[in-house]
């Protein structure tokens, strides 16, 4: 099954969704709806919501609650919330193959809408009066993940000086946090049990984790296709993945060279094409996809104790497509 057919799968489940985050949003500020709808026109991919309502099928055995509906919603909510703050922060021009709001209209705006959406995304887990307060540390937990990530990345890119251990903190923070936020809850409003929402967790912690270095691998070598500048991690001092393989493979010296280069790259932006060029050429690309798949295979492990159903198997094939994705 392909992403379209998985939703196929959903059905009214997947319907539910959609129409509970187009009602979340309304407003009686015609601007903000206007805006709102413009970012609902490009919904992107959805795979947080698709994740939620697979995970609570796997974990109930086919049936999806009201409860799971809202915090599916919730998550796609959030992370459109982050992107809309993230297009400032890295003050981006496209997303989803189609100006940014922030370029259209500013940073105030996306800023603001973000928040909107944000707000929204936790009144709908507050509407469950079952687990919500639960639900609502889970995501707390993720915002403040977030945020530190974020702030570990600038504070990085200041010093130039991330290794590994560093990178796969921000890339948990700012990823892999939500996709365990939407895995977890989901297993919640199942009623899972410990072991079943611990599963949940190994399942998106290392799906979120295989998502992100699959991101940065598609900023050196993705096409048009996947929709968002490309090339801009270095020019934004983003040591990642693939930059980390290549450094490892070249030895501490010529490592240096090109941690200086990244150092000076804002007064040097020519440096870019070299600093690409030396990735493709000592194998950063190769470790990366090595380490995106060692990551995959980690969440398909940890399906393992779930009983046999459709929706496992999807899981499963959504962590492939992490990896084989192209957008
Ligand atoms: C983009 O996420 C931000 C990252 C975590 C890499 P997605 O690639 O899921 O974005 P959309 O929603 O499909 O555009
Ligand atoms: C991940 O960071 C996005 C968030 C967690 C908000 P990036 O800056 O790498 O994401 P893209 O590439 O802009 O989607
Ligand atoms: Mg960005
Ligand atoms: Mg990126």
């Amino acid at each position: 099954m392909d992403i379209k057919a998985i939703k196929e799968y959903l059905g009214v489940d997947w319907l539910a969704v959609q129409n509970q985050i187009s009602s979340s949003l309304k407003s009686d500020i015609g601007l903000l709806n206007a805006t709102n709808d413009s970012i609902l026109a490009h919904s992107g991919k959805q795979l947080r919501p698709m994740l939620a309502l697979l995970m609570a099928k796997a974990c109930s055995g086919g049936s999806v609650s009201d409860a799971a509906i809202k915090y599916a919603a919730a998550s796609e909510l959030l992370h459109n919330a982050t992107l809309l703050h993230d297009d400032v922060a890295d003050d981006s021009d496209k997303r989803r193959g189609v100006p940014t709001i922030m370029s259209l209209m500013g940073p105030a705006v996306s800023v603001l809408v973000g928040d909107y959406w944000l707000v929204k995304a936790m009144e709908l887990i507050l509407d469950v009066s079952d687990d919500s307060a639960k639900v609502m540390r889970i995501y707390a937990k993720t915002l403040s993940d977030l945020a530190e990530g974020e702030m570990l990345q600038l504070q990085k890119a200041q010093k130039g000086d991330t290794d590994e251990r560093d990178y796969l903190r921000i890339i948990y923070n700012k990823t892999a946090s939500l996709f365990e936020a939407s895995c977890v809850s989901a297993a919640i409003s199942a009623d899972a049990s410990e072991e079943m929402v611990k599963a949940a967790k190994d399942y998106a912690v290392a799906l979120g984790i295989a998502f992100q270095i699959k991101d940065d691998i598609l900023d050196y070598v993705g096409t048009d296709a996947v929709g968002k500048p490309l090339g801009a991690d270095i020019l934004e001092q983003k040591i990642t993945m693939p930059l980390l393989g290549a450094m490892a493979n070249a030895g501490s010296q010529k490592e240096q060279e090109v941690r200086t280069k990244i150092y000076d790259i804002v007064s040097h932006p020519e440096y870019r094409d070299e600093i690409v060029q030396f990735v493709k050429d000592n194998g950063g690309l190769e470790y990366a996809v090595s380490r995106l798949n060692s990551y995959v295979e980690s969440a398909v492990g940890a399906l393992n104790m779930f009983p046999a159903s459709v929706a496992k198997d999807s899981l499963v094939e959504l962590a492939h497509f992490t990896a084989d994705r192209v957008m």
